[in-house]
């Protein structure tokens, strides 16, 4: 049957049923609604005694389904309005690659092999992170991803809303954000290392209340969370190029240069003071984003790569942090975004944080970990008895290149593999059970300093995010993984996917010797692992205990 990601157990029957055009779906309006968006191009119509039936099942879980094809029609049960969608998209799998086109040719008919699929989600979060700060992404490009993450029964849309380079939401409260923080006039093009050049050409965007909503909605109707992300309290150079008197050198009535949105990549020391009218600010912010986006479970509040040097030499940061009875000023980021946390709970949202924020302890005990830095710190989170999202930069920071090859577009170092991201293993089995309890799923990170544009996005997620999906669903990349995945690429074609062919890119996906050009070798992806990881132990041994 090919399907990707692999179902719990398929059986098929032999023999195959013609579905018609425009084919009948029946049953209740909220799964009919989910069974007719995921097979679009059938141009399916609601109605009585359908080809199609979908019904309710309590005894599956959520995002479940039993999808059954007999001669007599299509029968869905599923648990949840998820667990139709996701039936919905199986069936489309199930049709020629077709049926990944927008609209069906004229006078198409469709058969689907009988048999039958019993489904569910080996993990809850099945996720995609895309940085929209350091690359504008427009909503066109947000949708669109909804739609391939859909395809991949993919859940979680983490978008990293903010960062040095830029701030990329309306705030009707706080305009400026907007108004300053949301372009710069360049863009570095040099590598690590390199003399400095710009391209000189402005670069911005943001998305209004009203797109927010807009993607909220799209997203939710496919199955999709989205999880906004206010990186804080470091990567603030656009905040604070707005509002810089939030900035840690601010405090006691001082008048610093203020920063500027940045024009190049790397960690800044900009960063935000903690005080309690920059936690009243945040948390004005973060309203207004997740009462535009409507039901917004999760938020992310960043805490990576903080340069806390301008805490510790402000003298009024100082006396706040002594007033609050703290040692140091780790333990102060992480009050800062324990604050942040209680107060999104408030709202009804939990608050999901990079690894360093966990290393600083003293988190909520609901906060969601996305340890980027490695196993060691992902394991040490789970046995703190925090839900863990695997995200470490092996294998799922898909900004690295596939090959270490003169033949790639730029990428941030190389090289994560299909296969790599394949042989990934969200919940280890040398893990206790209760460490392995912890793990909600895993994500694969799209970090956007070398990926200007959706067709850069396409390339670098494609198919190594098919691989994600088979994990993140299946468990690990199940039988035959190779094989489906070859079919399944040419219903990525159908879509219109420019994902990197297994063999390499395409004549006009090649690095060329201009802005495109990759420097293979100059960072390797392992050494940078290996760096990050020694951190995590110097972090951990100095850590205050919790
Ligand atoms: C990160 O890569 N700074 C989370």
């Amino acid at each position: 049957m090919d399907l990707l990601p692999l179902p719990s157990a398929s059986t098929p029957a032999g023999g195959f049923l013609g579905l018609p055009h425009g084919a009948v779906v029946s049953g209740p309006a909220e799964l009919v609604d989910a069974v007719r968006l995921a097979l679009a191009v059938l141009d399916p119509r609601p109605g009585e005694g359908g080809t199609i039936t979908v019904e309710p099942d309590a005894s599956l879980g959520a995002e479940s389904y039993v999808l059954d094809v007999t001669d007599g029609g299509v029968r869905i049960a599923a648990g949840d309005r998820a667990g139709a969608f996701y039936a919905g998209q199986t069936l489309r799998q199930l049709l020629p690659a077709a049926a990944f086109r927008a609209v069906a040719a004229t006078g198409a008919s469709w058969s689907v092999p009988l048999g039958r699929v019993r489904d569910a989600p080996r993990f809850s979060w099945r996720g995609v992170h895309l940085d929209v700060a350091r690359h504008f992404m427009p909503k066109r490009e947000v949708f669109r991803m909804v739609d391939i993450m859909a395809a991949h029964k993919l859940n979680r849309l983490h978008l990293h809303l903010v960062d040095d380079q830029g701030w990329r939401v309306e705030s009707l409260r706080h305009p400026r954000l907007h108004e300053v923080g949301a372009h710069r006039p360049r863009t570095i093009t040099s590598y690590y290392r390199e003399e400095p050049t710009f391209d000189e050409v402005p670069h911005g965007g943001y998305y209004t209340l009203e797109d927010l909503a807009e993607i909220g909605a799209y997203a939710r109707a496919r199955a999709v969370t989205v999880v906004p992300e206010i990186d804080v309290p470091g990567h603030a150079s656009a905040i604070l190029a707005a509002y810089p008197e939030f900035d840690a050198r601010a405090t006691g009535g001082r008048r610093p240069e203020p920063f500027t949105v940045l024009d190049r990549w790397g960690i800044s020391p900009a960063i935000l003071s903690p005080l309690p009218e920059t936690v009243d600010f945040l948390t004005g912010v973060i309203e207004e984003i997740t009462g535009a986006l409507g039901e917004t479970p999760y938020v992310h509040i960043g805490g990576d790569e903080c340069v806390l040097d301008d805490w510790a030499a402000s003298p009024e940061i100082v006396a706040f942090q002594a007033e609050l009875g703290l040692g140091s000023v780790s333990d102060l980021h992480a009050w800062f975004l324990r604050r942040l946390a209680d107060a999104l709970a408030e709202r009804g949202s939990r608050a999901v944080v990079w690894d360093e924020a966990f290393v600083s302890g003293r988190l909520r005990p609901d906060t969601i970990v996305m340890p980027w830095r490695g196993q060691g710190v992902a394991r040490r989170a789970a046995a703190a008895g925090h839900d863990v999202v695997q995200t470490p930069v092996f294998p799922l920071y898909f900004d690295y290149a596939e090959a270490s090859s003169e033949e790639e577009p730029v990428a941030i170092g190389d090289a994560i593999t299909v296969s790599d991201v394949a042989a990934f293993v969200p919940a280890p089995e040398s893990w206790t059970d209760g460490e392995r309890e912890h793990v909600l799923g895993a994500q694969f990170q799209l970090w956007s300093e070398r990926l200007p544009d959706g067709r850069a996005v396409d390339y670098r997620a494609w198919p190594r995010g098919c691989a994600l999906a088979e994990v993140a669903w299946s468990g690990s990349a199940g039988n035959g993984f190779d094989a489906r995945l070859e079919t399944h690429l040419g219903r990525l074609d159908a879509l219109g996917v420019e994902y990197r062919p297994l063999t390499g890119p395409r004549p006009w996906q090649l690095g060329g010797a201009g802005h495109r050009r990759h420097r293979p070798g100059a960072v390797k992806v392992d050494e940078v692992m290996k760096h990050l990881e020694e951190m995590t132990h110097e972090a951990d041994s100095t850590r205050p205990s919790m």
